[in-house]
């Protein structure tokens, strides 16, 4: 693409503006409520260690190569399966389409979960969380969540406060929101972690996150822990290709995706130190699922000195890292819609955020008016994260790997990662093209057969 075509769109205007917006994409409420809840339940350090081959052998991997192609070819994610592929062959922008149906569906249930969290925000401010009997906190969450209004209410509240800084633009709204906000999420985390690791008997905690127990690690840990490399890295659906789009000419994107997977990793590994230590200290179950964040958690910082004051912090900081997430999945849609209806960044905005507000309505009712509508035996909630995270994530990952692999090709790959022969890191060009052609594609359908029941 050219220069021109490069200044009259929009992107990011920094380095550092690249490496926050597109961690804030990474880090969200898959930190603090899907990983943490997922290693509890799936046996602490194991799944720890299987998390990490699955981040660094095959998210990492299509991480580098989505965003490789939305630079290529600086375009939203169908568009750049028009331009990049080889010849006009309809079926690679199908792709793209996909990940435009999966932002739609994980916002859905996404912005709920989010708007549960601004909700705890206040009630943790106003006192009416402090319970150390995670029964009573268990029957507060089913208040929220079995109230029509206030569960709608909240998700419209933060589809409006996200879908705000969308439509403000890629550098004045997304780059220059999660600028301040990632800073602040390092440093609130990093007090809860402090808090919680002074407790007495905290160590007991740390070994269950650190010291793996092989027995526990079975194929089903195994292929759980490759789904959540996806939702982690937001890969999958033409998120960081969408990103990618907006990156530098000459940012290092190798360099970069590797930068976001770390501090992604760090944020996980952070956030578990504030909660499992402190679930430990105060006799708490760790393996409580889901619940963890809004059964659980109210329980152990009541049960601690100065408690309001650090659940307050926490729940600040997990509406926090969901502000970053969401703005990366609004944007995939309305960079579609923008660019290839020319809609206008705005009117894409607004049609988005009411797409989802429509969209999410039946899974924002999931605990309430819509709860006994099924579907293969699961609430719409569940299975928008069902259809999203197990079928559209792990297939439009293993297209995305097809297409690298096999279509687009190791010479214009690296043309691409070495910014036309600047950078001098053709070997590594080299791993990361086996990795995408063979082994990701191979382990991510073994995800998706799972998911699918089928093994
Ligand atoms: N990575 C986000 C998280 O861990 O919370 C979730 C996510 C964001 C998934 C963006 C997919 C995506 F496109």
């Amino acid at each position: 693409m050219t220069q021109a075509a490069n200044s009259v769109r929009d992107g990011f205007t920094t380095s550092f503006g690249v490496l926050v917006a597109t961690l804030g994409s990474a880090v969200g409420l898959g930190n603090i409520w899907k990983f943490p809840s997922l290693t509890g339940s799936n046996g602490g350090a194991g799944f720890l260690l299987v998390y990490l081959l699955a981040t660094l052998l095959v998210g990492l991997p299509v991480m580098i190569a989505e965003t490789m192609l939305g630079r290529a070819a600086r375009a939203n994610a169908v568009s750049t399966f028009e331009r990049v592929a080889p010849r006009r062959q309809w079926w690679w922008p199908v792709i793209g389409w996909m990940g435009f149906a999966a932002a739609l569906l994980i916002l859905s249930f996404y912005s709920e979960v989010a708007g549960w969290v601004y909700a705890y925000i206040f009630k943790a401010l106003a006192g009416e969380l402090a319970t150390t009997d995670p029964q009573v906190a268990g029957a507060i969450f089913a208040g929220l969540v079995a109230d029509p209004l206030a569960s709608l209410g909240w998700q419209w509240l933060v589809l409006g406060v996200t879908g705000s800084i969308v439509m403000l633009g890629v550098a004045k709204g997304i780059e220059a929101v999660t600028r301040k906000l990632m800073p602040l999420l390092f440093i609130l985390l990093l007090v809860l972690c402090a808090r919680s690791l002074s407790l007495p008997g905290a160590a007991q905690g740390l070994s269950f996150l650190f010291s793996p127990d092989l027995a526990k690690i079975t194929p089903a840990v195994l292929l759980t822990a490759l789904g959540l490399a996806f939702f982690k890295l937001s890969i999958g659906m033409g998120c960081m290709l969408t990103y990618g789009s907006y990156f530098r000419d000459n940012q290092n994107i190798p360099a970069t995706a590797t930068r976001v997977m770390f501090a992604d990793l760090s944020v996980s590994l952070l956030a578990g130190m504030a909660i499992f230590p402190a679930v430990f200290a105060f006799g708490f179950e760790p393996a409580a699922g889901p619940s963890l964040v809004f059964m659980t958690i109210p329980a152990v910082f009541t049960a601690m000195p100065g408690g309001t004051v650090f659940m307050s912090i926490f729940f600040i900081l997990t509406a926090i890292a969901s502000v970053g997430a969401m703005l990366s999945l609004l944007e995939v849609p309305v960079a579609i819609l923008a660019e290839r209806y020319a809609l206008g960044r705005k009117r894409a905005s607004l049609y988005t955020i009411l797409a989802v507000a429509v969209l999410g309505a039946p899974a924002a009712l999931s605990s309430s008016l819509t709860s006994e509508i099924k579907l293969f035996g699961m609430n719409p909630f569940e299975l928008f994260d069902f259809l999203s995270s197990n079928i559209l994530l792990p297939l439009g990952g293993i297209l995305i790997c097809v297409f690298v692999g096999w279509v687009y090709g190791l010479p214009e790959m690296t043309r691409q990662l070495g910014n036309h022969g600047e950078l001098r890191n053709q070997r590594l060009i080299r791993l990361v093209f086996f990795l995408i052609r063979y082994v990701a594609p191979l382990s991510i359908a073994a995800v998706l057969l799972h998911g699918l029941k089928i093994f």
